[in-house]
């Protein structure tokens, strides 16, 4: 065998990994439908989904112009979205961790469509959440954490998304010192002591989407580097708990940050699971709350 050029990195990045960095937040769109193959390599993505606690969230594609007498177009979602196609929209009921289990498989399904070259947009407040209920004929039990439009992006973003990602500093992440730890938060976990695999699952809870870019996500490393302890913390305390349709956005982004961890360590041969029974032994400030541990198996 003979060696790569110099220029070619002899670590390719996993597919997963590029297609967090690639992921972005689209409101406007060509309008032009999904084709059958695209939606069926969504369906067969929604059929293999798995969820870290076994909570079982259920997925409908939403087809706008076969919407009938639910008009999910414009105002659907208070005129912040234009011109979807369809739409990816979620019921689980509720439970221990089932927001979590729910994120994690939303954020799935967004990378699938984010491969297939399709654009989305975690909605979670910004929808009548009464239309698509009835769209998807949700259960007295259930709970309509989030929507997302799925289609063609257009070719540049529109003013509305220009202004949303402006006001919200959509591109900006927290550096890395106010979100990850080695073993209490005076300590700051660098890439360096994180090793190269690790870091880039790290790397890649940082890049992923939250609830108005909030970025609640802290990972405190743990148990002599064996563990790494996820929690969420809320900055402006209690007005971010109370949600348009009783929904803990922190928690949803908390599954968004699982499922980026869990695909990127997958992804690389990390082995580990996470755990969310036993209280972790890093030393944090009261105001974190704990969500789980990856534990290294
Ligand atoms: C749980 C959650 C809820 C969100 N809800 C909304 C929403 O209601 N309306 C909206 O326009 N964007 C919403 N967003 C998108 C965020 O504003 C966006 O992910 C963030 O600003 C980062 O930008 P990016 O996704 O382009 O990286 C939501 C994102 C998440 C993760």
């Amino acid at each position: 065998m003979t060696n790569p050029p110099p220029s070619t990195p002899t670590t390719a990045e996993p597919a997963i990994v590029q297609t967090i960095r690639q992921r972005t937040s689209w409101r406007a769109y060509t309008g032009e439908p999904l084709g059958d193959a695209t939606l069926e390599q969504l369906r067969t993505a929604i059929a293999e989904l798995e969820t870290p606690f076994g909570n079982e969230p259920r997925f409908e594609i939403l087809i706008t112009a076969e919407s009938g007498s639910i008009d999910l177009r414009g105002m659907a979602t208070y005129g912040v979205l234009r011109n979807p196609p369809a739409f990816l929209a979620g019921a689980i009921a509720p439970g221990p961790h089932a927001l979590e289990d729910f994120a994690f498989a939303f954020e799935s399904i967004v990378l699938r469509a984010t491969e297939l070259g399709l654009g989305t947009c975690w909605i979670a407040g910004s929808f009548s959440r009464s239309r698509f209920s009835r769209a998807l004929r949700l259960g007295v039990d259930e709970l309509l954490p989030a929507i997302s439009p799925l289609g063609q992006p257009t070719s540049e973003r529109g003013l509305r998304d220009r202004l949303m990602r402006f006001s919200g500093g959509s591109q900006n992440r927290k550096p890395w010192s106010e979100l990850f730890f080695d073993g209490d938060i005076a300590q700051p976990l660098t890439e360096a002591k994180a090793g190269q695999a690790y870091a880039t699952a790290l790397e890649m809870v940082r890049l992923g989407p939250s609830a108005r870019n909030r970025q609640p996500w802290r990972i405190v490393r743990s148990d002599d580097g064996k563990h790494f302890d996820l929690y969420v913390f809320r900055e402006s305390g209690l007005l971010t708990r109370v949600q348009p349709g009783g929904i803990d956005m922190a928690r949803l982004d908390a599954g968004i940050a699982l499922c980026h961890f869990e695909r990127t360590a997958r992804a690389l041969g990390l082995p580990g699971e996470w755990r969310a029974d036993e209280a972790p032994a890093g030393k944090v400030p009261e105001a974190f709350e704990f969500i789980a541990s990856w534990q290294i198996a």
